[in-house]
């Protein structure tokens, strides 16, 4: 295995898919099903580190040793992140969070009609990682010290990648190509680490957990 090289690491680590509500019964959701998430909290606690595993709609058991939130919304998942960094070494977004919630949450289950139905208006959610990087910059606390992100591309992976590591000012950015079978739900996963000062690792497909070693090791280079 190993060595304990996270001893004593506080590290947050977002996990699974946000659900926006759009009434009591539906919501717009996305297809994460938080393997890797759990993975990286896993493999951390294994290299020796303390855990917090903000989990949004996770049909997983809590990693023995971990400090599990549990979510539904990405605006739940914001406050519970900026809660859990407030003392935290390093973050690592693996949730899928959504881009946009319907303005509106219906309080009664919308019923079917005989005409077309009525549009679902959408705004933006605040971008968690990108607000993070920014408090960093800002020296507004909390900000943890390492910041990483993950992004599922399905096209231009790597110039996608590079151009959102920029933009949301983290250290590294896993990217990750879907479409094809691998990724969701799946226990593997392949995967370029872009870092912010340009280099790449590339991880060859293998399982969730090989991954989040490689994380580790580069999260655990930055915080030395
Ligand atoms: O922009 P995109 O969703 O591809 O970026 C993916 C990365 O940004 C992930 O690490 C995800 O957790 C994070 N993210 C976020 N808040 C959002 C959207 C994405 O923190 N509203």
């Amino acid at each position: 295995g190993r060595p304990a090289d996270l001893a004593g690491r506080r590290l947050v680590i977002s996990a699974g898919g946000t659900r926006e509500a759009i009434d009591p019964v539906r919501f717009i959701g996305n297809r994460s099903s938080g393997l890797q998430g759990y993975a990286l909290a896993r493999t951390a606690v294994a290299r020796g580190a303390e855990v917090t595993l903000v989990a949004a709609n996770v049909a997983l058991p809590d990693p023995a040793g971990v400090k599990v939130v549990r979510v539904t919304s990405a605006l739940e998942l914001r406050d519970a992140v900026l809660e859990a960094v407030e003392d935290a070494d390093a973050v690592v977004m693996a949730a899928a969070v959504a881009d946009f919630r319907p303005s509106a949450r219906s309080g009664s289950k919308i019923k079917k009609t005989a005409d077309e139905p009525d549009a679902i208006h959408l705004v933006k959610n605040p971008d968690i990682l990108a607000e993070l990087g920014e408090r960093r910059r800002a020296g507004l606390k909390p900000y943890p010290r390492v910041i990483a992100g993950f992004a599922a591309e399905t096209d231009d992976v790597l110039a996608n990648g590079r151009a959102k590591l920029t933009r949301k000012g983290c250290d590294l950015l896993v990217v990750n190509q879907v479409g094809d079978d691998l990724a969701f739900g799946t226990p593997d996963n392949a995967a370029v680490v872009l870092l912010a000062e340009g280099e790449q690792v590339d991880i060859p497909r293998g399982p969730k957990e090989a991954l989040a070693d490689v994380v580790w090791d580069l999260v655990a280079a930055r915080l030395a």
